[in-house]
């Protein structure tokens, strides 16, 4: 089966609901989401959208915090657009229908780590569902958008796969996808494709992403040849909830925006001997100082206490975190909450340029899939929400100037074909591959590493590759297949960024190069398939 359009949105968070919104006004949009539509990243966005909206702040207070997180290689040019860009593309959110909570006539501006300033706009504590919320509805209302959800996008059609020839700039012309459902591959033939996917937290044992962040986007841009960056930069946020059904179920840096304190099992507070600002130090740090803190007094968890607040501003102002640990029996009014680090957001990706068009022409990525080069080493939190509407802006109106071009002369694309692949009897393989590399991965390539874990890492990485590959062709591909494939390829280039980065900066830290050397590595990290 063939599905034509203008313009292909792979993924249904704020990036890709808020460039089809707008691409709509122009032409037809094929959206493609392997779940339902809202499950997305963004719908578990706890904290919120951070930008300048009160008297006090300033775009220059927002971008040198920015700058400060990203510990040196944020891309300053981008940080300063993307900052004064930010209330124009909330005040497009609130048009359609996101409602933010307000504190008399104004909105209620939070505070998270590495802010200098109370900037962060938010709807309780369920901003991203918030968000998704108006954003699905709008979407649903569009005659030009089709929405096929459980389809998972497979892989990328470009011209140089397609013509079998060595294609300058290669150009992206759609992609195979899976409908789930009937375990058919369709191909959707587009003349601008979006990547919109996310990120890819599921590459580790431990994380608060929902179960589609499998890294989708970065793998298949990889394998079609697209420039990926920075991918050592994985962001490991220092509170989820240590429990053994929460599957780290997030308690949002606003919980410490407002006053938390980490303290040890025995109640020392610690945050005073890693940073200044205490428990509002940025990611990075936090992250480091608990996993310091639990390897040093054999703790698995620390504990995260707001009980010095009124029990009734805690339960008001964070319902939903306060709803979820009672159902896990945990009452934060009274009681600190044992938390633990879990892989939370990739700072790398799809290298793009200002439009969020990647290296392989009329292929667009934006939002957690991409790298922009606003987060540098270590994003500042609440920022992602905002990189990913004002690139969805800037995509669309990139996009459509080409579009009205109109030179949209395309090769055949063939049908997928499935070869003698034939279903497998031996699923296990599957679900084995993924539990390992999802293990090696938290063990070796996580908050803490070192040169010989990344040789390790990548030797069972190159184990697994070789295993999915055969099955790959062997078998009929199911979502779970796709997936695997991806982790793996997502794992690969976190390796090769790593051992590219010979130093500790931001989110990478390596014992066997413990310092920042800005003298050699004030840049970023780049991988490109050879072929
Ligand atoms: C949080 O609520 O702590 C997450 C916010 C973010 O990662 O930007």
């Amino acid at each position: 089966m063939r599905v034509e359009s203008d313009f292909l949105v792979i993924g249904s968070g704020i990036a890709g609901l808020s460039f089809a919104l707008k691409a709509a006004r122009h032409g037809t949009v094929a959206l493609v989401t392997k779940r339902e539509i809202t499950e997305s990243a963004t719908n578990y966005a706890q904290g919120g959208i951070a930008s300048v909206f009160s008297q006090e702040d300033t775009f220059e207070a927002h971008v040198e915090d920015t700058l400060v997180a990203g510990a040196g290689i944020c891309h300053e040019d981008v940080v300063k657009m993307v900052v004064e860009e930010g209330p124009q593309v909330i005040h497009r959110l609130i048009e359609w229908g996101v409602q933010f909570t307000t504190s008399g006539d104004s909105y209620d501006l939070t505070r998270e780590g590495g802010h200098s300033q109370r900037r962060i706009l938010h709807a309780e504590d369920i901003t991203g569902r918030e968000i998704e919320r108006a954003l699905v509805a709008a979407t649903r209302q569009d005659p030009n958008i089709s929405i096929y959800e459980h389809h998972i996008a497979v892989d990328l059609i470009t011209e140089a796969k397609v013509t079998r020839k060595r294609v300058k700039p290669n150009r992206c012309l759609g992609a195979h996808v899976l409908d789930i459902a009937s375990g058919h591959v369709k191909t959707f033939s587009a003349k601008i494709t979006l990547l919109a996917s996310g990120g890819a937290g599921k590459v580790y044992l431990y994380t608060c992403n929902p179960d589609v962040a499998t890294g989708d986007g970065v793998a298949m841009a990889y394998r079609a040849g697209a420039t990926i960056a920075n991918m050592e930069f994985m962001q490991f946020h220092p509170t989820t909830l240590y429990h053994p059904h929460a599957k780290s179920f997030l308690i949002s840096e606003a919980v410490r925006g407002e006053g938390a304190i980490l303290r040890r099992r025995d109640g020392t507070a610690f945050m005073e001997k890693y940073h200044h600002l205490k428990d509002l130090a940025p990611r990075d740090i936090v992250a480091r100082a608990i996993d310091n803190e639990m390897k040093t007094h054999g703790d698995d968890c620390v504990f995260l206490d707001i009980t010095h607040k009124e029990p009734d501003y805690v339960r008001n102002r964070f319902p939903n975190i306060y709803q979820t640990c009672i159902e896990f029996g945990l009452d934060m009014t009274r009681e600190p909450l044992p938390v633990v680090p879990a892989a939370h957001y990739l700072c790398g990706g799809v290298a793009v340029d200002s439009n969020g068009e990647s290296d392989i022409q009329h292929l667009y990525a934006i939002g957690e899939v991409a790298f922009t080069g606003l987060h540098g080493a270590n994003r500042l939190a609440s920022n992602s929400l905002l990189e990913a509407a004002v690139y969805a802006g800037r995509a669309y109106k990139h996009a459509v100037e080409i579009l009205k071009t109109g030179k949209f002369e395309k090769p055949e694309i063939p049908e997928w074909d499935a070869g003698t692949a034939t279903d497998s009897d031996e699923t296990v393989v599957v679900s084995q591959n993924w539990d390992e590399v999802r293990r090696f991965m938290w063990n070796y390539v996580g908050i803490v590493r070192s040169n010989k874990r990344l040789e390790r890492a990548m030797r069972r990485i190159k184990l697994i590759q070789e295993e999915i590959e055969d099955y790959y062709w062997d078998f009929t591909i199911t979502s779970d297949l796709v997936e695997l494939r991806n982790i793996s390829t997502v794992a690969e280039l976190i390796v090769l960024c790593a051992q590219q980065r010979k130093e500790s900066r931001g989110l990478h830290y390596n014992i066997d190069y413990p310092e920042r050397d800005d003298a050699h590595w004030r840049r970023d990290t780049f991988v490109k398939k050879q072929f």
